[in-house]
């Protein structure tokens, strides 16, 4: 039986309180309850075997029925690399219930109703009352967003109800998961009328264990999916992307061992190039067990054995071919516990910063960029796939980049495997996006598991080199702190990559711009967003600037761009016009070349994305057009102009 202790998760990697955990995301009153309820239970236990014998009992009696329910679904941290396991797909068509009043969950009363539509019910006799029906219901394609599955919903925020229903043969020493790859925005789900869990936030996996509640047959797995943007949300109410809901990332079953390799981290320590370091962690009933780490190709094989709690750090000396964007090396490495064998691939590289230079392998570096929102290319709506990945991924090659800011959230798994195996960097962030509740600590929290399931998914890539804390966000004494503390999370996460944010600059004078952020203290790297020459004059106006830091430290231009319809034509002064948008790249490159600290530049963006912001008829209709690339794919005259620099550069990089 997996331990029954409050599940390591992904802000910690320990044994916080069940407040600490019960306060991120899991909202529903009687669910806290219920758990408090657990918390309750063992201190006040603990307090009366110490007091009198009835009253043991009789507690004894109440902790058993309170914690029945959840026993039987446990959430465990995140399984990593279920790619390296067995998985069942639960992919495809999955019934739907539209419910834009939440008549599924609440009552008349709003009051959580203990019948909701997670009971899948059924008439039993011609008199019975049901008023809904899954398995007549319409359906929706998973992954995807419902938004452009259906036009009625190409605007709907609001809940619908997923159902899959699906058999599976147990297994004898097997424990069965459920894991999602994302559900934008608030996730519950259900197994067989069971509560199993709920997860907040839109672009992070996250996963429940379902061994106990399983059956052979007609199984009910049901998501109740609301992306309804709130003020104290991570993001908040107000974003340039379209807010897709639904099951937007693929959904599947991982089945492990009763003891299993649940965790590990294994990459270059900090500044080295030969020493690896990091450590694995296992889960289940056996959690004390020699664990071997193999790179065969590398003749490698050490062994470390896991403490009381399945951890164990490792760290060992490896002569190996660093990963690097003309090499992207990678290595098949084994993690063999004496229950559980898990494969991946992994790239080992240095990345770090000295002075203004950003150093790869040791080497000085400059990151020739491009941002991407995770839209599909051509069809439109949320990018999942592998082929969506390889398309985006195979325009920015062939811009010149090496370089990829994902913005402003965590993408998919594929984004970063193939960026893995291409060998394109790749900046993530989390969704800290302009103007959140700073001071309110459920806000917090929600960031901070945001932060700690990124990290946790994608910590063995050797791409990610930068983890950025947040886009735009305001001057002030509460956002620095709430930002500090994700830094301080992300920092004992993993010590081994560079912390960004994208930040604003500010006039000195009419020709100086000034990047002095309080929060570039306690970056790596500098990020910053300037639009001279779209929202802030004429493109002109880029060749008088000059560009001053108050730090010694490397700055990555994360985003810089302007807007032009595929196909609009007019003078380089017409707004809107292709000539306009290349105007403006070929000022902004002229005076990018003259930033001294300047190390990375990251135009916004790849191609075109949906907005609800951007209404401007027969020119914008509800799209950013400031892609190098329109949403069918077509180059823009400014593709050429950041092709003809990155290949400046590249070339001036090989001497
Ligand atoms: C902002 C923001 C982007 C937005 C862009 C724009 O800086 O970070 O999310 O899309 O500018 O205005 O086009």
């Amino acid at each position: 039986m997996i331990s029954s202790l409050p599940p390591q998760c992904s802000l910690c990697l320990g044994g916080e309180s069940f407040a600490h955990h019960a306060r991120h995301g899991d909202t529903e009153d009687t669910e806290i309850a219920q758990r408090e309820n657990i918390h309750l239970v063992r201190r006040v236990s603990q307090r009366v075997a110490r007091r009198d014998r009835n009253t043991r009992a009789l507690l004894l009696l109440f902790s058993l029925f309170a914690v029945i329910p959840c026993v039987r679904a446990q959430q465990t941290g995140l399984i990593a690399n279920t790619d390296g396991r067995k998985t069942i797909s639960l992919d495809g068509q999955w019934h739907t219930i539209i419910d834009p009043y939440e008549t599924g969950y609440y009552d008349y009363r709003y009051e959580p109703s203990a019948n909701g539509y997670f009971k899948d019910a059924k008439p039993k006799t011609k008199s019975d009352l049901i008023e809904y029906d899954f398995d007549t219901s319409e359906s929706l394609t998973v992954p995807g967003d419902w938004n452009t599955q259906k036009e009625r919903l190409l605007l709907y925020e609001g809940t619908i109800w997923y159902k899959k229903a699906f058999d599976y043969q147990s297994k004898a020493n097997t424990h069965l998961f459920v894991y999602f790859g994302a559900a934008n925005y608030v996730a519950d789900v259900y197994l067989n009328g069971e509560k199993i869990g709920r997860h907040e936030g839109g672009f992070t996996p996250f996963n429940f264990e379902i061994t106990n509640l399983v059956r052979e047959a007609g199984n009910s797995l049901i998501v109740k999916v609301d992306n309804k943007r709130r003020r104290d949300a991570v993001p908040t109410l107000i974003t340039d992307w379209w807010n897709y809901g639904g099951l937007t990332r693929q959904v599947k079953l991982v089945e492990t061992p009763a003891s299993f390799v649940q965790d590990y981290f294994i990459q270059l320590q900090k500044g080295s190039r030969e020493r690896i370091s990091g450590w694995v962690r296992l889960n289940g009933d056996k959690l004390n067990q020699r664990v071997t780490v193999r790179i065969p190709e590398a003749r490698i094989s050490k062994s470390f054995t896991t403490d009381a709690n399945g951890s164990a750090q490792i760290a060992f000396n490896a002569d190996l071919t660093l990963w690097s964007p003309d090499n992207p090396k990678l290595y098949d490495v084994v993690i063999e516990a004496e229950t559980d064998r898990v494969q991946d691939q992994i790239g080992f590289r240095s990345i770090e910063t000295r002075g203004t230079e950003i150093l790869l392998n040791g080497r000085p570096i400059f990151l020739r960029g491009i941002c991407i929102h995770e839209e599909a290319p051509f069809r439109g709506g949320r990018a999942y796939s592998r082929e969506d990945a390889l398309t985006l991924l195979g325009w920015a090659k062939e811009l010149g980049a090496n370089f990829v800011r994902l913005a402003h959230y965590p993408h998919n798994e594929f984004m970063i495997r193939e960026a893995d195996r291409l060998g394109i960097m790749v900046w993530s962030e989390i969704p800290v996006y302009w103007t959140i509740l700073w001071e309110n600590p459920a806000t917090l929290e929600n960031a901070r598991n945001q932060l700690g399931e990124m990290i946790t998914r994608d910590k063995n890539r050797a791409a990610v080199i930068v983890w950025s804390m947040a886009n735009e966000t305001p001057l002030g004494a509460a956002r620095l702190s709430f930002l500090k503390k994700l830094i301080e999370q992300a920092r004992s996460l993993d010590s081994g990559r560079l912390i960004s944010a994208a930040m604003e600059r500010h006039y000195v004078d009419e020709k100086t711009q000034m990047i002095d952020d309080p929060l570039g203290e306690y970056l790596d790297v500098l990020g910053c967003n300037e639009y001279v020459g779209w929202y802030d004059g004429l493109p002109e106006k880029t060749d008088r600037l000059e560009w001053k830091t108050k730090y010694q430290k490397p700055l990555i231009m994360s985003e810089f761009g302007a807007e032009a319809p595929y196909g609009y034509h007019g003078d380089p002064l017409t707004r809107w016009t292709e000539e306009y948008q290349e105007n403006f790249y070929q000022h902004q490159v002229s005076m990018l070349k003259k930033i001294s600290f300047l190390r990375g530049t990251c135009p916004w963006i790849l191609m075109d994305f949906r907005s609800p912001r951007r209404p401007l008829p027969g020119i914008q209709d509800f799209h950013n057009r400031k892609g190098l690339i329109s949403d069918h794919g077509e180059r823009k005259k400014a593709f050429y102009v950041m092709q003809k620099y990155y290949r400046e550069l590249e070339a001036r990089s090989q001497n």
